[in-house]
């Protein structure tokens, strides 16, 4: 079955809700969004997260089909550098989010859809400040529009 939870019935611009795909690292990130969550920030519902054990497990293909699928904009969070539990993954993460983003410009997808930030474990607040500043940005630039009409399918039509 065809992955189809990102599509969306309604892309009205008034009423445009942009649908953010989140890869947080599970030590740094992962655990500052669950510290803005438990202190009770507020940030945009907007965002779906994933876990993932470290920035460096981002495939580009994961934000390719996150697009593909629905996402008006993606944003990877990571350890800061120096400070990745293996080494040098978030190091490998900056280097293919640079071809990532060339790929990306390619397919005319403007650069503030996609997004790198370290955030460490203790910044919640930085979390919830970057979570807002991109929903804002990503709901300016308007929906990203790459699924063909005949394709888009309703909530209820996802098959469970
Ligand atoms: S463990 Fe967090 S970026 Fe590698």
């Amino acid at each position: 079955m065809r992955n189809r939870e990102l599509t969306r019935p309604e892309k009205s611009q008034a009423t445009f809700e942009p649908r953010i795909v989140a890869f947080f690292c599970n030590w740094c990130t992962y655990l500052a969004a669950d510290l803005a969550g438990t202190s009770r920030m507020k940030y945009a519902p907007n965002v779906r997260v994933i876990r993932v054990m470290c920035s460096g497990r981002v495939d580009p293909q994961f934000v390719l089909d996150a697009f593909a699928h629905g996402a008006d904009g993606v944003f990877i969070g990571g350890c800061h550098p120096g400070d990745c539990h293996y080494q040098e993954g978030n190091y490998k993460t900056l280097r293919r989010f640079h071809l990532l983003k060339r790929v990306l410009q390619q397919m005319g997808i403007e650069d503030e859809r996609c997004r790198l930030e370290w955030i460490s474990a203790a910044e919640a607040d930085r979390v919830r400040s970057t979570i807002n500043d991109m929903v804002e940005k990503v709901r300016a630039l308007g929906p990203l529009d790459l699924i063909p009409t005949e394709e888009k399918v309703s909530a209820e039509e996802v098959a469970v």
